[in-house]
């Protein structure tokens, strides 16, 4: 049974509009990762946005609980039905049906579509509840509906978000198998499965954690794929299920190692578990990082690989597991079979760069375990585990949790906290005061007419002050909403336009950035003198003329790419301004200068071409079989607009663009870099800034000619260095005639050289002097760039040098050593080298 399908087509049969999963990184800084089904539609639950009609949905969503509020990560292994990444079934109403029709639904899907056990059902729903109560009494007996507090049955998204209490379906899979004290209703056992969580959204939980009526009581309902595919598969772990099994199999195959169902399989099961929740987050665009989303990517392929480790894995092997994993649902998201190879460098990388530490960090690890006597482990440990091998801080604790043993958390979080100060310092934050979308909401939306002009007749439409306050007039800094605006507001990695707004033949403000509010696109100001409904006059900035070509600049690079490295570039953040771009994209390595030149050449010729820039708007279906990509994660309308310059690129796009490539002019790559694993940047210039770009190095080549009197650098070079290599040669010889002169004073058979000699190779010097004369003792020292350095060579066994180093360096404020016949040593303070060199002829002579 496609229990999947089955469900999205009993709600839609019932009113729903299916709804495809969103993003697992949501449009929400509240969270860390799309937790519940629910998370696309919280605008509507809390009113911020309009219901959809019909105002009843469902969807299939990936969730992930790794790192957030609702975090499994520590239980994935351990228990049968905890994972980081999961399915979630879920049907939605937003004001239309409550409770009623929730609990008729949810039992009808149960009892008659997936056919369970009525006998085996148990219903909790919160203890304040008793509507509820009532309601399911028609389908369950009283004695099977089971009152609990807000642990069990009050849900909510995050800290904040729309809440309210739920009521459970529980399946039991019968004493016979599972006989533990925790097996029972609400228990920590596995005997009673949660199957279906209805939630009956009614709150809203602010910052402060008041709680405040939603507009209209909803529902929102949440199913575990894999534990309902598990009962209906009649095994009691969903590690079991189909959607497990050929990952754990391939675990087999790779490691060798035997799977159990029980402790001793948890290895096999964390990591069928994690290549999931690794392999959906890759594809969908995260990427390993030090912190936030990229940093729990990393925990979770750090514990899978630890687990690996523990097998008996020596080397990556996790990105072998992908094509299993696509083979399996790739079907139901293709992203992952365009993504695949993508995601396997990626992921193989990142195993690289820990398998390179966990030897030395397990060794680490495991010698202070031997020294911790009580339950405590030390935090600096694990802070130094952390820090210099890569091991988060759960990783640590997983492995400690095994023996029973924990982290001084006080004192890791001590040091983590001095070193995310220390970072901090040159941190500082944007400072943009947070508007409310809703109070704009009566404005409607404005429309952007800068496509086609850059000055445009309107009025002003609303005002607001620096902190976002509605006002009838602006006088100094602020924001404007003019009835229809040419200033583009910043996305799609283009920064907002500035200009001017004129009041007549006054300019009545200066626009310094715009930004987008949903629909709507806002001005910042500076200086106004704005009333609303004035008629005024809004002109762009003719920098946008720059802006556009270093726009269209970044689809031909991006085109570009894609050609020279492969299909596997793809986008993963922009920047347009005037002035420069940048581009960051997926790729392994490093490009070499063969593969810039290649790219920087193949952008100026589609410019020199003067190929026309076309805009189109189309379905979507119908740009992507002309090829554009979409990226992962935008929101697109049905309707897209399409960019495209000829044959070479089309891209899905709502910038700004020239109408012909020739506008660019010429096109420089000005930096390659890295950005973080698997990703690279390039910084590069258009138009005027390119033009400005060449000048500078054929300025800076001008300067260098004039100052020196040079008719052509190259030859001017050339000379200059023939010249300092006659200089160095001339040098030597010097120093070699010096070193003729020395004569050594003979004391008891030992021929002594005690020589202060200035701004010379005394090691050269010392080597020659060692291969020519017998029964040597040479200590030379001399002042060379600023330091004291000092050789000693021995031939006398009685005299080691490393010791005359270490006896008398100490006097030039220094320190050295080294063999018994050649030693070396430096140090700071040149005024005491004569001191130095009378104590050493003291000592000989
Ligand atoms: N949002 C609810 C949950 O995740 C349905 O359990």
């Amino acid at each position: 049974m496609d229990i999947r399908k089955e469900f999205l087509d009993f709600f839609e049969k019932k009113g729903h509009k299916v709804y495809p999963s969103s993003p697992l990184v949501p449009d929400d800084p509240s969270l860390l990762f799309t937790n519940a089904g629910m998370v696309q539609f919280k605008p509507i639950f809390t009113g911020e946005k309009p219901a959809p009609e019909p105002p009843r949905a469902c969807s299939s969503q990936l969730c992930m609980r790794a790192g957030g509020k609702h975090n499994d990560l520590e239980n994935v292994g351990y228990t049968n039905r905890h994972h980081t990444l999961f399915e979630m079934l879920g049907n939605f109403s937003f004001g239309d049906y409550f409770k009623e029709e929730a609990i008729a639904y949810a039992w009808e899907f149960v009892t008659e579509v997936l056919k369970l056990d009525k006998d085996r059902l148990w219903i909790t729903i919160h203890e304040s509840d008793d509507e509820a109560g009532k309601i399911w009494e028609k389908y369950v007996s009283k004695d099977r509906i089971v009152k609990m507090g807000d642990k069990d049955n009050f849900w909510q998204m995050g800290d904040t978000g729309p809440c309210g209490p739920c009521s459970e379906i529980h399946y039991d899979q019968g004493a016979d198998k599972f006989n533990s004290p925790e097996d029972y209703l609400g228990g920590e056992g596995d005997r009673f499965l949660e199957i279906w969580n209805l939630v009956f959204m009614q709150y809203n939980r602010d910052e402060k954690g008041n709680l405040t009526p939603l507009p209209k009581p909803s529902i929102d309902t949440g199913m575990g794929l894999e534990r309902i595919t598990a009962i209906k598969e009649g095994v009691t772990s969903n590690y079991e299920t189909s959607i497990f099994k050929p990952l754990i199999n391939r675990v087999v195959e790779i490691t060798g190692k035997e799977y159990f169902t029980d402790k001793r399989g948890a290895s096999h099961r964390v990591i069928a578990d994690h290549i999931r929740a690794v392999t959906f987050l890759l594809a969908q665009g995260v990427r390993f990082d030090r912190e936030g989303r990229g940093y729990v990517l990393r925990r979770i392929l750090r514990r899978g690989v630890r687990h690996g480790y523990m097998l008996g894995m020596k080397e990556p092997f996790m990105y072998k597991i992908v094509d299993t994993l696509v083979n399996q649902m790739g079907h139901q998201y293709p992203y992952l079979i365009e993504k695949k190879e993508a995601v396997k460098d990626a992921m193989k990388m990142e195993e690289e760069r820990f398998f390179a530490t966990i030897d030395k960090g397990m060794e680490l690890f495991k010698e202070a375990l031997a020294k911790t006597t009580g339950d405590i482990f030390s935090g600096e440990i694990a802070f130094k585990l952390y820090d210099t091998y890569g091991f988060p801080l759960d990783l640590t604790q997983d492995m400690l949790r095994e023996v029973g043993k924990r982290v001084d958390i006080e004192t890791f979080e001590k040091l983590m906290n001095e070193q995310k100060e220390r970072a901090r310092a040159n941190w500082k934050g944007s400072g943009d005061k947070k508007i409310n979308l809703k109070d704009l909401e009566k404005y409607g939306a404005n429309k952007f007419v800068g496509y086609e002009k850059t000055s445009h007749k309107t009025k002003i439409k609303a005002l607001f002050d620096e902190e976002f306050n509605e006002v009838k007039e602006l006088n100094g800094s602020g924001w404007v909403m003019l009835e229809e605006t040419p200033f583009y507001a910043e996305s799609g990695g283009q920064i907002g336009d500035k200009g001017i707004i004129k009041c007549g033949d006054e300019i009545c403000a200066k626009v310094v950035d715009t930004k987008k509010f949903d629909e709507r696109n806002l001005s910042k100001v500076e200086d106004a003198k704005l009333k609303i409904g004035d008629e005024v006059e809004a002109i762009v900035d003719e920098m946008r003329r720059e802006i556009a070509k270093h726009h269209s600049a970044t689809h031909l690079l991006h085109a570009a790419l894609r050609k020279v490295l492969g299909e596997h570039v793809t986008q993963a953040g922009s920047l347009v301004e005037a002035n420069r771009l940048r581009f960051d994209f997926t790729h392994p390595k490093a490009l070499t200068k063969e593969e810039l030149d290649k790219i920087e050449e193949m952008v100026n010729n589609v410019i020199a071409r003067g190929i026309k820039g076309e805009v189109a708007e189309m379905p979507i279906d119908e740009a992507k079989k002309l090829g554009a990509m979409a990226l992962f994660g935008e929101k697109y309308g049905d309707i897209v607009r399409v960019v495209k310059f000829g044959d070479f690129s089309v891209e899905l796009c709502g910038g700004i663009h020239v109408k012909n490539t020739a506008e660019i002019g010429s096109f420089y790559i000005t930096k390659e870099s890295g950005v973080s694993a698997g990703v690279r940047r390039i910084e590069a210039v258009a138009g005027l800034s390119a033009y400005k770009y060449a000048k500078g190095y054929r300025d800076l080549v001008e300067e260098i000619k004039a100052e020196n009197k040079a008719k052509d650098i190259k030859t001017f070079i050339e000379k200059q260095k023939e010249e300092i290599k006659k200089l160095k040669e001339e040098i030597k010889t010097l120093q070699k005639a010096a070193v003729k002169e020395i004569k050594p004073i003979e004391k008891n058979g030992i021929n002594f050289v005690i020589e202060r000699i200035d701004n010379a190779n005394l090691r050269e010097i010392a080597t020659d002097l060692k291969g020519k004369i017998d029964n040597l003792v040479a200590f030379l020292a001399g002042v060379n760039n600023g330091k004291v350095s000092i050789v000693a060579v021995s031939k006398i066994p009685e005299i080691k040098a490393g010791e005359l180093i270490k006896e008398f360096a100490p006097i030039v404020g220094g320190k050295g050593g080294g063999k018994p016949d050649f030693a070396q040593g430096g140090g700071k303070d040149e005024s005491k080298i004569d001191e130095m060199m009378n104590k050493v002829k003291e000592k000989f002579l």
